[in-house]
């Protein structure tokens, strides 16, 4: 008898516990953080480099184009693979001359809403970020000057930079370069996915197991400290414990030790078509990226105070698992373009 009563009781405080956690915030709480992850109307696009569809559609012939590196064979989409959601699928970024970099390409993706780039944010625009790629040794190897006497030769070209720079006394320069491919990077952005539909009101599009990864994602998991808004970032670096020779943003600011391994927070759309994971490609899975956050991170001075112990169980790592799946969208098709003879 005795045994039945603690059975039950057992039991009553074990869906106790549940239920508060499930409750651990109110339903206003919940309308008011999905409401932190609706989708922006409009792209951004800075003053100095204002959107035009001739800009776009040039900078989208000169991203695919191969003859804008030293050995004509890889253009920024070798790398930036829009069948890869804009990266390579590799750990690490194979460049000029089958060079092994020490990074893994990052995802284009919803590029526009940034406002630090590469991995130590080491360059603030995305005009001035194209002649990076194009000039390192290691990754295009393009000699710029040598570029632009490329392009003048080449007829559809000339009219295309006349089109699309109609006041500039020489069109074909890297400074138009560099404004026709960052507008087209712009225009490279996730499509709507399941979790859109349910931050739009549909409560049907994603199960219940994902939507207590949100909450989770949200409070207990505090992985929103970071990943946050509709892109899932907040564009700043971090040194999340992960163990790596490369010290990143340490490199460039030595003068804050919170900056020793601090990389860019990278957003997380499509994120489960995207392995493997982090600057060096070292996590393959989620579910080793759940186990990294929850206790496999080193602990060091760097380490960022938004980072701690989890002790998440394996059906709350599951629930992460399943919201993250949610932001994976539709595949549309890139129509790739012809490029100029
Ligand atoms: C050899 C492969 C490769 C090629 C080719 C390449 N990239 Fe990248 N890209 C990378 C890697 C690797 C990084 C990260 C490097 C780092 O952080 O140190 C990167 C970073 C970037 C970033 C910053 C993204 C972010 O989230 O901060 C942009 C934008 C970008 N590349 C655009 C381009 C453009 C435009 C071209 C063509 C002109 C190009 N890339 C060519 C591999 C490549
Ligand atoms: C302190 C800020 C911070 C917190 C908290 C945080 N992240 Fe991250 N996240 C980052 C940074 C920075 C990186 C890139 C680190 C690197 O490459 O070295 C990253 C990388 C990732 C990646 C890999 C992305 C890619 O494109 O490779 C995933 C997935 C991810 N985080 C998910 C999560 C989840 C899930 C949580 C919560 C359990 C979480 N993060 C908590 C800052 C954070």
């Amino acid at each position: 008898m005795l045994g039945t009563i603690l059975r039950i009781f057992y039991i009553f405080i074990v869906l106790a516990s549940t239920y508060s956690y499930a409750n651990t915030i109110s339903q206003q709480e919940l309308i008011e953080l999905k409401a932190e992850y609706k989708r922006p109307k409009d792209i951004p696009y800075p003053k100095y480099n204002p959107y035009s569809k001739e800009k776009l559609e040039l900078g989208k012939l000169l991203f695919f184009d191969p003859r804008l590196s030293a050995s004509g064979t890889q253009s920024c989409a070798t790398c930036h693979n829009p069948s890869f959601y804009w990266s390579d699928g590799m750990a690490t970024a194979t460049g000029h001359g089958h060079n092994k970099l020490s990074r893994k390409t990052p995802s284009l993706l919803n590029i526009a809403w940034n406002e630090v780039f590469m991995w130590d944010g080491r360059d603030l625009t995305l005009e001035s970020q194209v002649s990076l790629p194009l000039r390192a040794t290691d990754e295009m190897n393009t000699n710029i000057k040598g570029l632009l006497v490329k392009l003048n030769n080449i007829e559809e070209y000339k009219l295309l930079f006349k089109k699309a720079f109609p006041t500039e006394e020489q069109p074909i320069s890297q400074k138009s370069i560099e404004k026709a491919i960052a507008t087209f990077e712009r225009s490279i952005i996730s499509e709507k996915s399941p979790f859109d539909d349910w931050i739009e009101g549909n409560e049907d599009a994603i199960s219940k197991s994902a939507k207590q990864g949100f909450i989770l994602f949200n409070t207990k998991a505090g992985c929103a400290a970071c990943h946050s808004e509709w892109n899932f970032t907040d564009d700043s670096l971090h040194d999340i414990g992960l163990p790596s020779q490369d010290i990143g943003r340490g490199k460039i600011d030595k003068s804050r030790i919170n900056m020793l391994h601090a990389f860019k927070t990278p957003g997380l759309r499509n994120i489960a078509k995207r392995s493997p994971y982090m600057h060096n490609g070292s996590l393959k899975s989620l579910n080793d990226v759940i186990n990294h956050y929850d206790s496999g991170f080193i602990k060091r001075k760097s380490l960022s105070s938004e980072i701690s112990t989890l002790n998440l169980t394996q059906s709350e790592k599951d629930n992460l698992i399943d919201f993250l799946k949610t932001l994976t969208s539709q595949d549309r098709p890139v129509a790739l373009p012809i490029l100029p003879k």
